[in-house]
């Protein structure tokens, strides 16, 4: 089985200011820099710059929360891949549920996203999952199939390794319902067979990450599952002591 290196990433949402970003990274990089996972903070657009500059000296990666599908354009309020490497962002979120959900991020724009992310040299963290109306009535199944065959199409298969996914269920964002282990084990397993049948070593080296309340009592069950290849981390991310306790679980 290949080595792959789990990777815990912060999504701030739209939380922490220029200098709440540089007090939370004062106080987090000195716990978190020489943990054996990879770590990336994603806050949003105005303190990126800050946590570049902030991390530059670090093994931490920043990435965006979300950018636009054009390299540039008539598209008020939005954000390109290009503009994201200006400011030395190492990678980006596409397809978060909060972003399907209010603001009609559909499976098509990401059919384009994810390549254009991975073309201009950003790492695409790609958010897929249910939610509970469609848990309760079996279709998990069918809807991660559906949004990676899609959301990947763009993707040349010796490519789809440089892509991270995060399985996180919309029922578990920010509920404090997290999935069981054995419940994102089996979901991730099946995402990881999905990219299998395109081709089994990018399978073996693509990392699946697990999100939707995860806290440092429970990141270690979760991450410690064969498939679970680290956590996308919301509401307890936010807190330097407490996001640091849920890297150390994964180390
Ligand atoms: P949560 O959010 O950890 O607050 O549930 C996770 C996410 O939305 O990425």
């Amino acid at each position: 089985m290949p080595d792959r290196t789990p990777i815990l990433a912060a999504n701030w949402k739209m939380h922490k200011t220029i200098e709440e970003t540089e007090r939370f990274l004062a106080e987090s990089l000195p716990r978190v820099a020489d943990s054996g996972p990879e770590v990336v903070i994603c806050p949003p657009f105005p303190s990126l710059k800050a946590a570049v500059e902030r991390c530059a000296q670090s093994r931490i990666r920043v990435a965006a929360q979300n950018m636009h599908e054009e390299p540039e354009g008539a598209f008020t309020g939005e954000v390109s891949a290009p503009m994201l490497i200006e400011l030395g962002v190492d990678g980006v979120i596409l397809g978060h549920s909060e972003r399907r959900q209010h603001f009609g991020e559909t499976d098509e724009a990401l059919a384009r996203k994810v390549p254009a992310a991975l073309d201009a040299g950003l790492e695409p963290i790609l958010c897929v999952g249910e939610n509970e109306s469609q848990r309760d009535s079996d279709e998990t199944e069918g809807i991660l199939t559906r949004q990676i065959e899609a959301d990947l199409a763009g993707v040349p298969d010796e490519r789809l390794g440089e892509v991270v996914i995060a399985y996180e269920p919309i029922w578990a964002i920010g509920t404090g319902r997290t999935a069981t282990p054995e419940q994102a084990q089996e979901a991730i397993a099946l995402i990881r067979g999905l990219v299998e049948s395109r081709s089994a070593e990018q399978a073996g080296a693509i990392r699946v990450l697990y999100g939707g309340s995860v806290k440092p009592d429970n990141a270690e069950e979760l991450i410690s599952q064969p498939d679970v290849d680290g956590a996308l981390v919301g509401g307890a991310s936010l807190d330097p002591e407490g996001f640091a306790a849920i890297v150390a679980a994964a180390a």
